[in-house]
Order: C-alpha cells, then sequence, then structure tokens
C-alpha cells in the first residue's frame, strides 16, 4: 500500500538532516564559519525545516519569498504560505556574513545544529512583515512584539541540519511522540487510515476541544491529537503538563485504534488566521487529509473575528490547498441538551451554555480551584489540579 496519503505542500517532502560522514565533515567546516546563535523561536523553526514540516521550504526564506508570503500569502513560485520563516539577524552578526558563504547555526547552549548557505542577506522589512502577518501592529501582540525585537537582517538560504535536540533542552521531549511527517505517512499507511483529521492545540484538552475530535473522527478513519509544544507565550501551560492531559483523555475517552498523539515542535506566533493556514499545510506535509479549524484559531487577545481563522481559507483559489479545514462553530456544554452543543445544533436559551475560556480557566487553576466538569472531564482536572498546586507551577500571565 502506498503511503502517500496526500501530497506534501510544494509536491515533495523536504529532509534537510545530513547523517554520517557528511555531517562529520559538514561539523568540522562549521568550525571556521562566522555563527549565528539562534533563538527559541529560529530553533523550532529549524527543526521544523530539517523533518520537512515545513515543505517546500528547505531553508530560512530570502527576500523574493519574503515579499511574496507577505503580501500573497504565497512563495514567489506560487505555493501556499502564509507567514514568512525568516533567519534574522542584528547588525553584529550581519558584518560577519557575507553572501556565497556559509555560516554555523549554534542553539543558545552552544550545541551546532546546522550550517546555512547564504544565498541572501537582507533588510527585515518588519513593516511589510508585522501588518500582513498580524493584521495588527499592536506591540501588546506577542507575535508582532517578537517580531519587533527580532534583529533588523535576514539571512536567506537552504540548510544542512546535524541535530535538532541538543542535550538538557526542551528539544529532546517527549522523543516517543516527536515523529517527523515522513513517521507519521508511515504510520498512517500501516493503521490503513485513508483520511485523517489532525487537531492542533495548545492547550489542555477540554470537553470543546474532545467534541471537535470526535465530530472528525465520525467522518474520517483516524484522528491525530497534534499538539505544538515548540515556544509559547509565558502563562500558557507548559507543554508537558499537557502531554499528561492528551494522555489522560486518551486513555479514558478515545478509541486507540482510531487516535494517535504526536508533537508539533513548532513556536506559536499567535498571527490566528494566517497561522491557521500554516498550522494546515505543516498538517498536510505530516499526511493528514483534514484540520480542524474551531474558533478564534490560534488567536490571542481579540485581535480577531472569531471565525476569521476559517474564513481565510477562501482567499486561496480552489485547488490551492490539498488539506480540507473542518470548520467548527463555538461549542459549549448545555445544561438542557446534557451535552456539547453549537449553534448550530442546538437552540440558545438563558442561562444554558457554559463558556469557559482557557485564560478563565487558568485564572482558576491559579487560584488552586478545579475546572469544573463542564469544561474539563474529571482525569483532566486532576492533571491540571495537580499541577496547579505543584511548585512547577508559577503562572506569569
Ligand atoms: S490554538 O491556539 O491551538 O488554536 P486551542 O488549543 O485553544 O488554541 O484550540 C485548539 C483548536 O480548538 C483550535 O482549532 C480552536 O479554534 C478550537 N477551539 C477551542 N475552543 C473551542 C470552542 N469552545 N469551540 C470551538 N472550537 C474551539
Amino acid at each position: 500500500m502506498s503511503n502517500e496519503l496526500i501530497q506534501p505542500n510544494g509536491g515533495t517532502l523536504v529532509n534537510r538532516m545530513v547523517e554520517g560522514d557528511a555531517a562529520k565533515a559538514l561539523a568540522e567546516a562549521a568550525a571556521s564559519m562566522p555563527s549565528i546563535t539562534l533563538s527559541d523561536k529560529q530553533a523550532c523553526d529549524l527543526e521544523m525545516i530539517a523533518i520537512g514540516a515545513f515543505s517546500p521550504l528547505t531553508g530560512f526564506v530570502g527576500p523574493d519569498d519574503f515579499r511574496s508570503i507577505c503580501t500573497s500569502m504565497k512563495t514567489s513560485d506560487g505555493t501556499p504560505w502564509p507567514i514568512p520563516i525568516t533567519l534574522s539577524v542584528d547588525d553584529d552578526v550581519k558584518a560577519t556574513l557575507s553572501e556565497g558563504g556559509q555560516a554555523a547555526l549554534h542553539h543558545r547552549d552552544g550545541t551546532l545544529l546546522a550550517v546555512i548557505d547564504i544565498e541572501s542577506i537582507y533588510e527585515h522589512d518588519k513593516a511589510l512583515e508585522i501588518p500582513n502577518v498580524f493584521r495588527t501592529e499592536d506591540e501588546a501582540h506577542p507575535g508582532v512584539k517578537a517580531v519587533m525585537d527580532e534583529g533588523d537582517w535576514c539571512v536567506g538560504g537552504p540548510i544542512h541540519v546535524l541535530t535538532v535536540t541538543p542535550e538538557h533542552e526542551p528539544g529532546e521531549q517527549f522523543t516517543d511522540h516527536r515523529l517527523a511527517p515522513a513517521q507519521t505517512r508511515a504510520a498512517f499507511s500501516e493503521r490503513g487510515w485513508k483520511t485523517v483529521a489532525a487537531f492542533q492545540t495548545r492547550n489542555p484538552i477540554h470537553r470543546a476541544h474532545e467534541y471537535l475530535c470526535k465530530c472528525a473522527q465520525e467522518i474520517c478513519d483516524g484522528l491525530l491529537i497534534h499538539p505544538l509544544v515548540g515556544e509559547t507565550k509565558p502563562g500558557d501551560i507548559p507543554a508537558d503538563v499537557r502531554m499528561n492531559c492528551y494522555e489522560t483523555i486518551i486513555e479514558h475517552y478515545f478509541v486507540d485504534d482510531r487516535t494517535m498523539l504526536t508533537v508539533m515542535p513548532a513556536a506559536m506566533r499567535y498571527a490566528g488566521p494566517r497561522e491557521a493556514v500554516l498550522h494546515a499545510l505543516v498538517r498536510q506535509n505530516y499526511g493528514v487529509t483534514h484540520f480542524i479549524v474551531g474558533r478564534d484559531h490560534a488567536g490571542v487577545g481579540d485581535y480577531y473575528g472569531t471565525y476569521d481563522a476559517q474564513n481565510i481559507f477562501d482567499e486561496y483559489d480552489e485547488g490551492d490547498i490539498d488539506v480540507t479545514p473542518l470548520k467548527f462553530e463555538h461549542a459549549a456544554w448545555s445544561h438542557r441538551a446534557q451535552g456539547m452543543v453549537s449553534s448550530k445544533t442546538f437552540p440558545k436559551f438563558e442561562n444554558d451554555q457554559v463558556f469557559l475560556s482557557g485564560t478563565k480557566v487558568r485564572d482558576l487553576l491559579a487560584q488552586g480551584e478545579r475546572p469544573p466538569a463542564e469544561f474539563s472531564r474529571p482525569e483532566v482536572a486532576d492533571v491540571l489540579i495537580e499541577w496547579a498546586t505543584s511548585e512547577a507551577a508559577t503562572p506569569t500571565a
């Protein structure tokens, strides 16, 4: 049986890992190259490129792709891509680099991660990137702030990656669940899944999440619960606690041979609609055919309309994007229905539905209070309350 469920975005599954003698030679050569120390976000991006999750990108974008992605949500050759993946550097680092040369890319702990062939060095046009990608220029937006804080130059070119998991770093976490796109594709084929829905999340799994997942399971062969475990903003619940929640809910409430849990090592950008498209294309690379997009996907604060992240898919032409977005209304527990409902499935009554935001739940946890049963399965609430009342929990937002 073919393991090609769906073509990767752009048609080719990228693999930028270098192994064996070639890796040894590259590491030796890197010792005499100028060095760039990656930010956490850049290190996440590097891993995503290396394993093919960011296919068709083979490296950090050059000026033509940067401009094209910002203005048209496509690379310069017309492949859908909504957010420029940049390697920004400051003036001092830029002064050590030259076009046509190479640079060694280091983790902040000093580990040599990769080498980049420097095809271009260009001005980081933040005035173009920020309003296009984030639809706001407000520096209180965490994604905007991250770009504002980045260097004023970008380095573009393909990368050759030696390792993505330096020791003692979160990169090493979840090794059992850290499957590259080629591996998830093989796993889907092994299970005989032809249609697979992916569920992106950066929060502990709650009843509305579970409802979306189960609806998707009714129409697909399998479900990939695919939490983002790369860099998130302060105040978001740590990935290891969330993993515990996902494993717990699967154990108690999901059918084992219809459900897979693996991680996506990407950083969150909180870019709402554009990030929803990125999340969908990345999951297509992982081999999924359907992608869940609920209310305010990848949003933060009130920068985006509830369904902006669904409507953006209509800005692409028919056939541009192969993965099918599964668009869900805002779902909530209804006392009357004694179950999860949305405005599509149950009428509105006063004081009936329990709408709780992730922020509200974090506030409850910060006060040592259990999220209510209408919001969290009790087994998941146990995991959360245990973490919230432990010393490890130091909520900062
Ligand atoms: S996100 O940043 O990954 O989007 P979160 O983990 O909260 O945040 O959401 C995961 C997915 O569930 C997203 O597609 C989001 O739109 C969807 N979602 C979250 N809560 C609800 C809800 N109550 N109703 C419908 N969709 C929801």
